[in-house]
């Protein structure tokens, strides 16, 4: 005869909410026991340890982010692995996608497997690394796919650079093809990009600034495309940031290729005018651009070309965002304000926001298995509970992130993350990390 089960573990009662998961929107409890999402009703007893109010509160499946750089190891002034984490949850994130331009490069078995272990004992969100691309993020060696792959990397990049040679590209492609990973392009031709400070345009122009034309993500886009269609492997489009690219990507869609894209919240909700106050606060790469590209990298989420929402939080010292802009570095973070970003920017239904920034970017990166389940009996436990009304504005100095660069100040944000759930443990419980 069947038992029931019994539980052992930590309980959780999530209650009155609104379900949002691919099935849609819908009223329901949600219980949590051993990690995982339970049926109250088929056990012998139930007795939560935790009761959650969340009437007023969409529930859904933990964010995913794409594309987190974690600065540890290198870097660890501006962030470690576990201030990002924590920032991570307090944004809804279970799952963050850590990029390779650490010190030492994310090149090799060793450092990949110190992430991780670093990740594990923050113990906040689960810190999934990625690969370079080519050995140091030189542009000239691939580094060792199949150990690395072995090793469970499953998205390479050489973020904060594109990698410039096709002919290596295209050994990326073939290679990745064989061992089911997927290539994750920074497009940026940087022939076009030398000494540039900001998007070029008007705006640029009239300041007198060395600027970084759209062409230059534009011809990557259109060479990786090619690449993907003589090749056949999977791609993945960075942080796009121009209407041009947007196009580039529905097309290709349209011929079947297996093309995905990511737009990040400062590219649909900030323009390049805000560099008339020279403050580097707002130089990021690839630049703000200009109100007719932020609508169209909207138009392009909505529509679906591009598939996911993902920070590029990158932080940087305050000394150094300090700086003339020809000198400060590019970067913005991103992880505790996306949703509110999002929310406040984006005219879509609400499943589909939450797609974006949930189970698109968890198949991407194919961490589907643990994220961006659906809400039903037997998924992992790895929910973020959050107030889609809440209206609120960042102070940069109660981030938990180590750095304070964000260019959010002053902007209505609407959307607030209360709760986090990581394997069936609290890692944010009424917006506060539980560690
Ligand atoms: O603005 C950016 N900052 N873009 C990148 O591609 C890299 C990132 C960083 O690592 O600071």
């Amino acid at each position: 005869m069947n038992q029931a089960p019994t539980t052992t573990g930590p309980t959780i009662a999530i209650i009155g909410g609104t379900v949002v998961d691919r099935h849609g929107e819908r009223r329901a409890d949600v219980h949590v026991a051993d990690g995982h999402i339970v049926d109250p009703s088929a056990m012998e007893s139930w007795e939560p340890d935790t009761t959650v109010d969340a009437t007023g509160l969409v529930v859904c499946p933990g964010f995913v982010d794409l594309h987190t750089h974690l600065r540890e190891p290198g870097r660890e002034e501006a962030e470690t692995i576990e201030t990002g984490s924590r920032a991570a949850a307090l944004g809804g994130y279970t799952a963050v996608v850590a990029m390779p331009n650490t010190d030492p490069t994310q090149d090799c078995v060793s450092v990949v497997e110190f992430v991780r272990r670093q990740g594990i004992a923050a113990g906040l969100c689960d810190v999934h690394p990625s690969g370079s691309i080519t050995v140091g993020r030189q542009g000239t060696q691939l580094t060792p796919f199949a150990e690395l792959a072995d090793a469970g990397v499953t998205l390479f990049t050489d973020d904060g650079n594109g990698v410039q040679n096709p002919q290596l590209m295209r050994r990326a492609f073939e290679y990745s093809n064989s061992l089911g990973v997927t290539m994750a392009q920074h497009c940026e031709v940087e022939a076009l990009t030398g000494g540039a400070v900001m998007h070029e345009g008007e705006c640029c122009s009239h300041l007198g600034l060395p600027g970084w034309p759209s062409l230059a993500e534009e011809l990557m886009v259109h060479r990786d495309i090619e690449l993907v269609r003589l090749t056949g492997a999977p791609a993945h489009f960075l942080h796009l940031s121009t209407a041009g690219s947007v196009d580039l990507v529905r097309r290709a869609k349209a011929d079947g290729l297996p093309v995905t894209a990511e737009a990040t919240p400062h590219h649909i909700s900030l323009t390049d005018e805000l560099l008339r106050s020279y403050s580097a606060i707002y130089k990021v790469n690839p630049p703000l651009r200009t109100m007719d590209d932020v609508e169209a990298v909207r138009a392009g989420l909505a529509d679906g070309t591009i598939d996911a929402i993902a920070t590029d939080h990158a932080p940087h010292v305050s000394e150094s965002k300090e700086r003339p802009l020809d000198q400060a570095p590019p970067g913005m973070v991103g992880l505790e304000t996306s949703l509110g970003v999002a929310l406040a920017h984006l005219d879509m239904p609400l499943v589909d926001i939450i797609a974006a920034l949930s189970w698109k970017p968890a198949g991407i990166a194919r961490l589907g298995d643990r994220h961006g389940r659906d809400v039903e009996s037997g998924s992992p436990a790895n929910l973020t509970v959050f107030d889609p009304n809440e209206e609120w504005e960042v102070v940069p100095a109660l981030l938990a992130s180590k750095s304070h660069n964000t260019p959010f100040v002053g902007v209505p944000l609407r959307g607030k993350v209360r709760h986090t759930i990581l394997d069936g443990t609290f890692t944010v419980l009424d917006g506060k990390a539980t560690r």
